[in-house]
């Protein structure tokens, strides 16, 4: 009896494979070349591995160009810029129902305004937070656009300029903790406190006091924590009840012993700051002169638990790119002390002004700041998309309804043939030679997608600027900056006579991209 069952069983499990292996061969994909060995039956062989170590979206664009032709990829834009490279294969399948894709027309047609394509669930669920989704991952369209509304009431570029005071308040406080402390600052982790802070003000209409915590030489666990769960996002995606019967066993491992994992713990504090601080938001009236993201959201007539979310989420996604892309521009400008003074000169000239207008008109200073965004490439996930029914025919290949695709915006802002040598820092690429301009460029600016494109282009885009805006500005302001040990760099790599090119730092790419080493520079008060 016994043997009968196992023979059956065997014969099932026979029928299967044989099943999965001619579905991979019989299926429209499987003209499309695949990322590696395995890749074609199962995402555990190829995607999860790459996804997991960090790796992903770095070795992708590699795979591309490999599979690349010398066909320009957007040729009307590269023959009016006179540039002619090998553009990448623009697919490529990487799991059984998953195709990456290298192509900014295809971009395009998967992200645009009233796109079909819509959010992966099984990565953009894992964002939800406490049951109540974040406009980040609400996969339904109509649902999304009715809170993307509300929303815009505090992002728009109109509104941004009201958080002048509240920004400007923040960055002089982390200017005086570096002023106060050692020479040399790891702006990495700088930067994370302050963009935490400013943040978690704007959001909660509390600080979280992250900039006194790492200016007394702490930084605290419930933003590390938070940080590290990013990076096991390809974990939480791909395991999902196996991680949900982790954290159950825990935390019954905690009631009976109070006993758990430094992770869990900073994570466990992060949510009673949030649960704390989102009640007193609800019971006062923000300080700061306007209505905080809480108070905003309720009076708009959303869930107190949504609005909950909304910030809570913020404290992620909306932080650590801004904080990434500040510690690579303070990083690179370390690295050229004449284009400090340069930019120094450009401040003193509008009286050290912070309003945003001023600040986006100073060429020098657009320039670092657009350039930080572009090298640091700080949002670096890959942004996955279901294709709607019908299916879609994308590079002469038929890509079946069902089949996700995904590409990340961050391969365009190092694209070869839009920014050559693209990863080096040089804010030349924006400027005219003497500097009193941005120039015109219409490929470069055609692949500048930072903030992706569409009806789920960034929210925050608008007061990332600002922040970075007014944050590089007093830096220089207040400080001479001197890398503690200077990158290699390769002065013929420059664009402009006054600059030297800085490499861009090692680095892993999960749901943002997270420097390997530190980035220390050393201050001076001007
Ligand atoms: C340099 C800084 C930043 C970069 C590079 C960046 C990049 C991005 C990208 C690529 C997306 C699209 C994600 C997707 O389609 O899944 C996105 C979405 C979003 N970002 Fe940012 N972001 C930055 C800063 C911020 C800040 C400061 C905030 C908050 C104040 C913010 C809030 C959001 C929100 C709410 C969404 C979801 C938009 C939607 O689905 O409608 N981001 N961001």
């Amino acid at each position: 009896m016994t043997v009968a069952i196992l023979e059956l069983a065997a014969a099932f499990l026979v029928v299967v494979v044989i099943y999965h292996v001619v579905s991979v061969y019989t299926s429209p994909l499987s003209r499309i070349p695949s990322a590696g060995f395995g890749a074609a039956f199962s995402r555990l062989a190829w995607a999860f591995p790459h996804e997991y170590n960090g790796t992903i979206t770095i070795d992708l664009p590699k795979l591309h160009e490999k599979l690349g032709n010398t066909a320009s990829h957007d040729s009307q834009y590269d023959c009016r810029n006179n540039i002619s490279s090998k553009s990448p294969g623009p697919l490529i399948r990487i799991a059984p129902n998953e195709v990456s894709f290298y192509s900014r027309e295809t971009y395009e047609t998967v992200h645009k305004v009233g796109s079909k394509f819509r959010k992966d669930p099984r990565v953009y669920g894992e964002f939800v937070q406490g049951g109540h989704p974040a406009l980040f991952s609400i996969t339904d369209p109509v649902e999304h656009a009715k809170r993307r509304r509300i929303m815009a009431q505090l992002f728009s570029r109109s509104k941004v300029p009201q958080l002048e005071k509240l920004i400007v308040a923040h960055v002089e406080r982390f200017v005086s903790k570096i002023a106060e402390g050692e020479e040399t600052v790891d702006v990495g982790v700088a930067a994370r406190a302050l963009e935490v802070d400013i943040m978690s003000d704007f959001s909660f209409g509390t600080p979280i006091q992250a900039v006194d915590a790492w200016a007394s030489g702490t930084q605290l666990a419930m933003v590390e924590k938070n940080d590290k769960k990013a990076t096991w996002m390809p974990v939480l995606t791909t395991f999902p009840l196996l991680c949900d019967l982790w954290d159950q066993l825990e935390n019954f491992m905690f009631r009976i012993t109070g006993w758990r994992t430094q992770y869990t713990k900073g994570l466990a504090d992060f949510q009673e700051w949030c649960q704390e601080t989102w009640q007193v938001a609800l019971s006062t009236t923000s300080p700061n002169g306007f209505p905080n993201l809480i108070e905003t959201l309720c009076n708009a007539g959303l869930p107190s638990e949504t609005a909950l979310s909304e910030a809570r989420e913020n404290l992620g996604p909306g932080t650590d790119t801004t904080s990434a892309t500040l510690a690579h521009i303070l990083w690179a400008l370390a690295h050229n002390p004449s284009y400090q003074n340069a930019l120094y000169e450009d401040m003193v000239a509008v009286g050290f002004s912070t309003n945003m207008t001023v600040l986006e008109n100073i060429p020098r200073l657009q320039a670092c700041v657009k350039e930080g965004i572009r090298w640091a490439g700080a949002a670096a996930a890959m942004l996955p998309r279901i294709v709607p029914p019908a299916g879609i025919v994308l590079h002469g290949r038929f890509i079946p309804e069902g089949t996700v695709l995904t590409s990340s915006p961050i391969w365009y802002l190092h694209d070869r043939t839009a920014y050559p040598n693209p990863k080096v820092f040089d804010p030349y690429r924006w400027l005219t030679t003497d500097a009193h301009d941005i120039s015109d460029n219409r490929l470069r600016d055609r692949f500048y997608i930072p903030f992706s494109r569409g009806a789920n282009v960034c929210l925050g885009a608008h007061f990332s600027y600002l922040e970075l805006y007014v944050s590089v500005a007093q830096m220089v302001r207040n400080f001479y900056l001197e890398p503690r040990e200077p990158a290699h760099s390769t002065r013929d790599q420059a664009l402009g006579q006054d600059w030297i090119p800085v490499p861009l730092p090692g680095r892993k790419e999960w749901v943002a991209a997270v420097t390997v080493g530190k980035l220390e520079v050393i201050h001076r008060r001007r």
